[in-house]
């Protein structure tokens, strides 16, 4: 098991009542005590992997990086990585890093083709940086559709399921995260330990490319050029 957690966001509540906005925050101070919040949390020494939430227009690479040194050496993160970063936005903070920064956490999914359309996979693929998904049913859209983009994809996947003897329609989903070149590892949302338990065996089945292309293009609306 490897504890993964994420900082930078100072987000507005009760709890903060002197914060006007919600905005990001990769100053040092900040950082670090975002991780020593975690590991109280947590009850635990180490983090396995610490990512950066999200790209920030006001952002020092250089800052991050020593940062990251001195959590290093205080033994308290192993690994580093970030989460809804674009590939240059990556770059910038690879060019300060020591260590190889470990994987991008961005939204994959049937329902959210973004990173396939904008060149991030690729970009990772090239890097052999393996993504993480998160929202990977689309939070339940995909199970549960109240739009017709859902419907639409939803209806792909069910008459994939149904032509593989599927009934679980999320081992289908997780599968068609898991079938691709890149190496998603899908961040599922459930705290439901029947759920998580289908979620693995979605391991141990397959589908052939063109079911995979099948639910693509139901999720692009139309037919590939
Ligand atoms: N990096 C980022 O910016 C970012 C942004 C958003 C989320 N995340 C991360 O990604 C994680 C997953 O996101 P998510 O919660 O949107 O994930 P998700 O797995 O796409 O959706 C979870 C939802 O689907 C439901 N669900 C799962 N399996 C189901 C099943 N078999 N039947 C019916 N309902 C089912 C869950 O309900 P139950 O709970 O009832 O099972 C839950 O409401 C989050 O916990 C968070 O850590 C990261």
């Amino acid at each position: 098991m490897q504890l993964i957690t994420k900082c930078g966001i100072k987000l507005t509540s009760d709890k903060f009542p002197n914060r006007e906005v919600k905005y990001y925050d990769y100053s040092a101070s900040y950082i670090i005590s975002q991780v020593e919040q975690s590991l109280k949390n947590l009850n635990t020494d180490y983090i396995d992997v610490l990512l950066l939430h999200r790209p920030s227009p006001f952002f020092n690479p250089e800052e991050v990086a020593r940062t990251f040194d001195h959590l290093t050496s205080s033994g308290k993160v192993l690994h580093y990585g970030v989460s809804n970063f674009l590939p240059q936005q990556l770059e910038s903070l690879q060019a300060y890093t020591t260590a190889p920064l470990v994987t991008n956490q961005i939204e994959i999914s049937p329902y959210c083709l973004e990173h396939f359309e904008n060149q991030n996979l690729d970009y990772l693929i090239s890097k052999k940086i393996k993504p993480m998904s998160w929202s990977p049913l689309a939070g339940g859209e995909l199970l549960f559709p109240k739009t017709e983009k859902g419907t639409r994809v939803l209806n792909a996947i069910k008459k994939v399921a149904k032509e593989l003897h599927e009934p679980n329609i999320d081992k289908v989903i997780y599968q068609w995260l898991l079938k691709h070149p890149s190496n998603i590892i899908p961040v599922i949302g459930t705290g439901k330990i029947e759920r998580i338990k289908t979620a693995v065996r979605s391991l141990d089945m397959e589908m052939t490319l063109e079911q995979w292309f099948q639910i693509y293009i139901a999720a692009l609306g139309k037919e590939l050029p």
